[in-house]
């Protein structure tokens, strides 16, 4: 590893996200998942059979919080009461880990749910990496945030993606949540090779990996998550582990979810594929 590691916590090995459709199968026995990752939002109602659900769950399984709204890319002022909810949330759950998302969400109060792009550019750094450290205070923790997939480039943006990331957990001191899918959806879009991205990332900041699927419209991709994991994900998958080690790995689906049985095959692939990266990284680098 060529830089220190900055990891809050060793690889707790792999892990799914948790949707309401497998509950029951969560609630029913052992499953072959060490851990699973939840929407924070969907949880930070008081009451309700979600977090009932949650409560129970977490008994038996780490849960890694994953957020959507903390809009960390925006220049407005961070939403405090957002922030008040997210820190209960973490005080009950007693997560691995809080992520969310390098991405700006709305304007004036309206949330558009959409994870929006920024420019890379000096000021969007500054503005991200003062984000960052109040809400690393606010929560008492560091956080991971998640590459995104973009559909559009900024004029003003003068460094690569990577370079920013790089730079921001370096001068925000937190941690990276890797979605390899959405560094393929976007290297398709944008026409940057993906192997540059995963070598411009500092190695000891990635606590987490994401993998999914997408739809491939033949001159661009969409992040869907409503897919298997393709070929050539698993591909980068391999490189990453190679290059970067054991990291904490889990599979996101959001639309048209099969039985847990199959997410947990899926799952059973990624395990098959690290163990394989670690055991011959030359030849994961291909
Ligand atoms: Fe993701």
């Amino acid at each position: 590893m060529r830089d220190a590691d900055c990891r809050t916590i060793a690889s707790p090995g792999f892990g799914l996200g948790l949707r309401p459709v497998h509950y029951p199968d969560f609630l029913a026995g052992p499953q072959r998942v060490e851990w699973l990752e939840v929407i924070s939002e969907n949880y930070m109602v008081p009451g309700g059979r979600p977090m009932a659900m949650l409560d129970r769950i977490r008994c038996d399984y780490p849960i890694a919080l994953h957020g959507v709204s903390l809009s960390i890319g925006s220049d407005e002022p961070l939403d405090m009461a957002y922030l008040a909810d997210l820190k209960a949330l973490a005080d009950r759950v007693e997560p691995l880990w809080v992520s969310d998302h390098l991405c700006w969400t709305g304007l004036n109060a309206h949330n558009t749910h959409d994870l929006l792009p920024l420019p890379y550019d000096a000021p969007a750094l500054a503005c991200v990496v003062d984000n960052i450290a109040r809400v690393q205070d606010r929560l008492g923790r560091r956080i991971l945030i998640e590459n995104p997939s973009s559909y559009v480039t900024f004029r003003s943006s003068d460094r690569t993606e990577w370079d920013f990331l790089a730079d921001m957990a370096e001068r925000a001191d937190c941690l990276l949540l890797l979605d390899v899918n959405n560094i393929y959806v976007s290297a398709r879009n944008h026409g940057f090779d993906p192997v540059d991205y995963l070598a411009g990332l500092p190695a000891g900041r990635i606590q987490q990996v994401h993998l999914a699927g997408h739809s491939d419209m033949g001159d661009y991709v969409i992040d869907t998550h409503d897919h298997d994991v393709c070929d050539a994900v698993w591909d980068l998958y391999a490189r990453a582990i190679a290059m970067f080690g054991p990291v904490a790995t889990m599979i996101e689906r959001d639309d048209d979810i099969p039985p847990l049985a199959e997410v947990v095959g899926e799952l059973d692939r990624a395990r098959a594929v690290a163990d394989e990266a670690l055991r011959s990284p030359a030849t994961a680098h291909g």
